[in-house]
């Protein structure tokens, strides 16, 4: 399904900077229980060497989130995004403290502001992608300073499958390697999420676009966003593919987020002076690749992350403010290709991991379904 096409032909550039200011307050404290899903003991013992762990660890419970402090605001969630950085923490694969709410990523209305805070209040649509985690829960408390508002003229749902995945593809094509008319570039896993984005993104800034995915439907769907030729990898040799497309001369850039699976090729197909941007590694860590492997063309290589590439808050708006700016002039359009009940995340997670799923995913609250 695509996302919030025709609902969103207003607003070309979003009021996104609004002022925060705190003063004291004499509230008193209250707490609130709201259902989250929690990643607890099973993913411990990954962390410690143990079994794989499956997805089923995660538990849907009531946690306490309490109330806003200074700077804070509670958001209830109506839409989460699902991301693959999740299936990364709930394997232990990027370490954090136990038991954590997963997640990183949602839209939701404010149901309470802090002491003091204002420039923003109750009833206000926001959306954040980032720290903290914690976003499968039914409600959440987040600073006030990383939330964005949404734009009236896209829904919840939409926003919660392109906020992180927009401002990915906006770092990834504009900021980390600029991409620009007469590039070649490589997109691996061209029908997911990120690769969707990608796709439409690269194409419509005038870029040569080859794509990796898994399967023919696949294949379909990124060729559908702008992939000019996609290779499925699991069939094809995606390395010789490419120096065939490119009649020998490699790509200028490519973006790698599978990693362990693909590394290796991807710097074989790039042109001299060409940039290996690694973000991702959905098949597991890529080898260690010594220096002098870059030397034969000059290459560059990068591992860049969305949370360095906005690191404060001018970053957050522009970047938000350029996608949610291109949704809305239709310039990018969002796959939402599944969606799951929140408590049913676990599933959600197994499908991902499975490369059962393209496009993005959304975890919908039981009380918005
Ligand atoms: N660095 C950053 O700041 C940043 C930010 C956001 C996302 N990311 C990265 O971007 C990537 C895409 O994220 P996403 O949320 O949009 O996920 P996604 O691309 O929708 O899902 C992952 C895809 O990777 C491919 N894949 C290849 N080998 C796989 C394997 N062994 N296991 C599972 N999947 C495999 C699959 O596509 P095929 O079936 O077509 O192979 C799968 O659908 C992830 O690696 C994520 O960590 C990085």
């Amino acid at each position: 399904m695509w996302g919030g096409l025709g609902l969103v032909h207003q607003a070309s550039r979003l009021p996104l900077r609004s002022p925060l200011t705190f003063a004291p307050s004499l509230l008193p404290p209250r707490t609130c229980w709201r259902n989250t899903v929690t990643a607890n003991f099973a993913a411990a013992a990954a962390a410690a060497g143990g079994a794989p762990v499956a997805a089923m660890v995660l538990k849907w419970e009531d946690v306490e989130i309490g109330e806003p402090k200074e700077g804070e605001i509670r958001v209830k969630n109506k839409a989460i995004g699902i991301n693959f950085i999740d299936v990364y923490y709930r394997k232990g694969v990027y370490p954090t403290t136990l038991p954590f709410i997963p997640g990183r990523e949602a839209v939701g209305v404010v149901t309470a502001v802090g002491p003091g805070l204002t420039g923003r209040k109750i009833g206000d649509v926001v959306a954040y992608a980032g720290d903290p985690m914690g976003s499968y829960a039914e409600e959440q408390i987040l600073p006030a300073n990383v939330v964005v508002p949404v734009p009236p003229s896209i829904d919840p749902v939409v926003a919660a499958a392109i906020m992180l995945k927009g401002m990915t593809a906006q770092f990834l094509l504009r900021r980390c390697f600029k991409v620009e008319r007469g590039h070649t570039i490589l997109v691996h896993a061209a029908a997911g999420g990120v690769g969707s984005l990608l796709c439409q993104w690269a194409n419509a800034l005038g870029a040569t676009v080859i794509g990796t995915v898994s399967s023919e439907e696949k294949a379909a769907q990124a060729t559908e966003d702008g992939c000019h030729h996609a290779i499925i990898y699991t069939k094809e040799d995606f390395v010789s593919r490419v120096e065939e497309i490119t009649s020998g001369k490699g790509v200028n850039v490519v973006y790698d987020s599978v990693g362990k699976d693909t590394f290796k090729g991807s710097l074989k197909c790039l042109a001299n002076r060409g940039y290996m941007v690694s973000f991702g590694q959905s098949s597991g860590l890529p080898d260690p690749v010594p220096l002098s492997d870059l030397a034969p063309k000059s290459l560059f290589l990068t591992r860049p992350s969305l949370f360095h590439y906005n690191a404060t808050r001018d970053e957050l708006l522009e970047s938000a403010g350029e996608v949610f700016a291109n949704l809305a002039s239709g310039f990018l359009r969002v796959r939402v290709n599944h969606t799951y009940p929140l408590s049913e995340a676990a599933k959600a997670h197994a499908d991902l991991e499975d490369r059962k799923t393209s496009g993005s995913i959304v975890l919908i609250p039981e009380e918005n379904i």
